[in-house]
C-alpha cells in the first residue's frame, strides 16, 4: 500500500494544483507509479495541468456512484507513463460522497500505485475536514504573506488533529526582489511560524503560466520553477538536497 499526501492550502489560488502536477509528474517520470487525484470537486482542473483534459470520459463520482470501475476511470498518461490522473467530478450526488466511499477509492488506488498524490480544495470546510483524516501525509502549499501563512497555520492544526502526522509546507510565489524589501516573508520565518518542514521553496516564475496554458507540468523543464520542483521530487524520493539561497530573477530590476 502506498502512501497518500494531500496537496492543500489554506488560501485559494497558492498552487495546489501546479504542485501536483508538477510532482505528480516528476514520480512518474522517477519511474515510480503515481496516482493524482483531483478531490477539489466541482472545478476540476488537475486534468487540464497534466494536458490530460480530452481524455478524461469518467471521474470519481462515476467510480463513487459505482456506475465504473477505477480502473476504468483512471485515466493514463502518454507522455508520463508511469502516470495515472483521477479525474474531479464536476458534481457529485452527496449521499454518494461519504468519507467512507472515498476511503474504499483511494485504499484501492494505493494498492495500484507507488504514490498516492491528492488535489484538494483550499480552506477549511466541511468537505476538506472530511477527507483530511483520509491522508498519511500533508503538503501545505503557501505564498510567502502573512495572510496566506497564518491560514496555513490554522489547515496545519487541523491536519494535525485529523492525525496526519507527517506535515511540511512549500513556500510558493517567491519574489526575491520583495524578500529583499521585507514585503514577502523569508521561508526560513514561515517554516518558524509554521513548525513544520520546509519541502521546498519556488520562484514566481512566468514559466509556470506557459507551462499551465500548454497543460504541461513544470517539473522537468530547464526553469527556475521546474528546478526547484525537481528538487522537491528528489526530497521526496529521499534525497538529501538542500535549499539552495534564492537567486536575483535575471532582469529583476525592471520591476523595482
Ligand atoms: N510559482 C509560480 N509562478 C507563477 N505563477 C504561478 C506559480 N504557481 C502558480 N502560479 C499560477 O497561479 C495560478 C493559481 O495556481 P493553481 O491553480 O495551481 O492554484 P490552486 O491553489 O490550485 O488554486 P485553487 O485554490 O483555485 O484550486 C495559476 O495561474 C498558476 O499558473
Ligand atoms: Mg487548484
Amino acid at each position: 500500500m502506498s502512501r497518500i499526501t494531500l496537496i492543500t492550502s489554506g488560501k485559494g489560488g497558492v498552487g495546489k494544483t501546479t504542485a501536483a502536477a508538477a510532482i505528480g509528474a516528476g514520480l512518474a517520470a522517477a519511474g515510480k507509479s503515481t496516482a493524482v487525484v483531483d478531490l477539489d470537486l466541482g472545478l476540476r482542473n488537475l486534468d487540464v495541468a497534466l494536458g490530460l483534459e480530452t481524455q478524461v470520459f469518467w471521474h470519481i463520482g462515476d467510480v463513487l456512484k459505482g456506475s465504473i470501475s477505477l480502473k476504468e476511470a483512471l485515466v493514463e498518461s502518454e507522455r508520463y507513463p508511469h502516470l495515472m490522473l483521477l479525474a474531479a467530478a464536476q458534481t457529485v450526488r452527496q449521499e454518494t460522497l461519504t468519507k467512507e466511499s472515498l476511503q474504499r477509492v483511494l485504499a484501492e488506488l494505493s494498492g495500484m500505485a507507488e504514490h498516492v498524490l491528492i488535489d484538494s480544495p483550499a480552506g477549511i470546510g466541511a468537505y476538506f475536514q472530511m477527507i483530511l483524516p483520509l491522508a498519511d501525509e500533508g503538503i501545505v502549499v503557501t505564498a510567502p504573506v502573512v495572510s496566506a501563512v497564518r491560514d496555513a497555520d490554522k489547515v496545519l492544526h487541523l491536519m494535525e488533529e485529523a492525525g496526519v502526522r507527517k506535515r511540511s509546507v512549500i513556500v510558493n510565489g517567491v519574489r526575491p526582489e520583495l524578500l529583499r524589501t521585507g514585503a514577502m516573508m523569508q521561508p526560513a520565518d514561515i517554516t518558524d511560524v509554521l513548525g513544520v518542514e520546509l519541502l521546498g521553496v519556488i520562484p514566481d516564475d512566468d514559466a509556470v503560466i506557459s507551462c499551465a496554458n500548454e497543460g504541461r507540468p513544470v517539473s522537468g523543464t530547464k526553469t527556475p520553477a521546474g528546478q526547484a520542483y525537481d528538487r522537491i521530487i528528489r526530497r521526496l524520493l529521499g534525497e538529501n538536497v538542500p535549499i539552495p539561497p534564492i537567486k536575483k530573477k535575471k532582469g529583476w530590476f525592471r520591476r523595482r
